[in-house]
């Protein structure tokens, strides 16, 4: 467990302040009441980089403090700790794999994000979590972005035990942020995957190795950093509900490897492929971008542009963190 805290900010919703702006500061901008959160998943990509990031007191928690999967959730502890705001950063996160172990999959998922949902209702906090957009998908011939409020429809048993975690939030907790992301990178990697898409695309580059990328799937890959930021602005509004967030524009994953090696003046030996070919164990979408539309609705800018969240990454990446 890592405790740690960061100077609050409080953004601007539509020229107005939020309410608990006025309660944190005195008169000479002195911090009075920090409010307190604790994150679940805190060692992922996405955990990293926002628990430095969140405005007061961070209660940082791995698996091996809050194992999710325990049956009796760690109610006691949560109770003790007396967050403000729970944010689950923690997913089961195999997307292939998932199609052979459903149940693995819907246990971190569904159920234990039902358990949290009934924990964090009871203890009066609002529990911030985390979806995909492979909740998406059914509907192959879609090319426009999707919105919040747009029917859902996964192709993959990964989407559909993401896409039950949300219900389970929305029913459970009424103080809820269900926010939907995609093809995130970040410095620390996705452990579960071994590291993230462009530093995989790099080595194997490096390797000399021939790689062939699906041209058939369009997402929007989001970089952790911008993504976090974002997640921070929008949790200390009180505007509830379901959100997607990710960086702007859209490519496939192909012209994602494409820009990284251009950026990296990086010589790959890169040809396309088509999603039949790869041969993957789980379906994915051929189209799923995530329209920002109630985020930007609020008043907040635009996340960057995916090609500039790139560069901006690979600039970072070797700065000490
Ligand atoms: N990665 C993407 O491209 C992507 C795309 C769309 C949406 N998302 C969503 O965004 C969120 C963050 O993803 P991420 O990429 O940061 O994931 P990540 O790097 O795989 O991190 C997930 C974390 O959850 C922990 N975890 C797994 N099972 C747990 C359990 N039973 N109890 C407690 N902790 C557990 C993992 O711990 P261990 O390391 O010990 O396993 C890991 O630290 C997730 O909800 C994910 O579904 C991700």
């Amino acid at each position: 467990m890592e405790t740690f805290t960061v100077a609050a900010t409080f953004p601007q919703i539509k020229g107005q302040p939020h309410p608990a702006a006025n309660k944190m500061e005195d008169m000479s901008g002195a911090v009075q009441k920090r409010k307190k959160f604790v994150v679940l998943g805190s060692a992922g990509q996405l955990g990293r980089d926002l628990c430095p990031r969140l405005p007061g007191e961070v209660v940082a928690l791995t698996r091996a403090d809050f194992d999710l999967t325990q049956r009796e959730p760690p109610g006691e502890m949560l109770a003790k700790l007396a967050p403000v705001v729970v944010i689950n950063c923690a997913a089961y996160n195999y997307v292939d794999r998932a199609e052979s172990e459903p149940a693995a999959a819907f246990e971190v998922n569904a159920w234990a994000v039902k358990r949290l949902a009934v924990l964090c209702r009871d203890l009066g906090c609002t529990l911030v979590h985390f979806s995909t957009d492979y909740v998406f998908g059914l509907d192959a011939g879609r090319r426009e972005p999707y919105g919040e409020a747009d029917p859902p429809g996964p192709l993959s048993v990964y989407g559909l035990s993401k896409l039950s975690g949300e219900f389970m939030v929305r029913t459970h907790c009424p103080r809820n942020f269900v926010i939907r992301t995609c093809g995130l990178y970040g410095a620390s990697g996705n452990g579960g995957k071994g590291g993230n898409f462009v530093e995989t695309m790099l080595r194997l580059a490096r390797e000399g190795k021939p790689l062939r990328v699906v041209a058939d799937q369009v997402c929007t890959p989001s970089y952790t950093v911008h993504v976090a930021e974002a997640v921070v602005k929008l949790i200390q509004t009180d505007h509830f509900g379901m959100y997607h967030l990710t960086n702007a524009g859209s490519c496939s994953w192909h012209e994602f490897a494409q820009k990284i090696f251009a950026l990296a003046g990086t010589n790959a030996n890169l040809t396309t492929i088509r999603s039949a070919e790869y041969g993957s164990a789980a379906r994915r979408p051929s189209f799923s971008v995530l329209a920002n539309a109630r985020y930007e609705a609020l008043g907040f800018a635009k996340l960057p542009v995916w090609q500039d969240a790139v560069e901006t990454y690979l600039r970072n990446r070797d700065k000490p963190r």
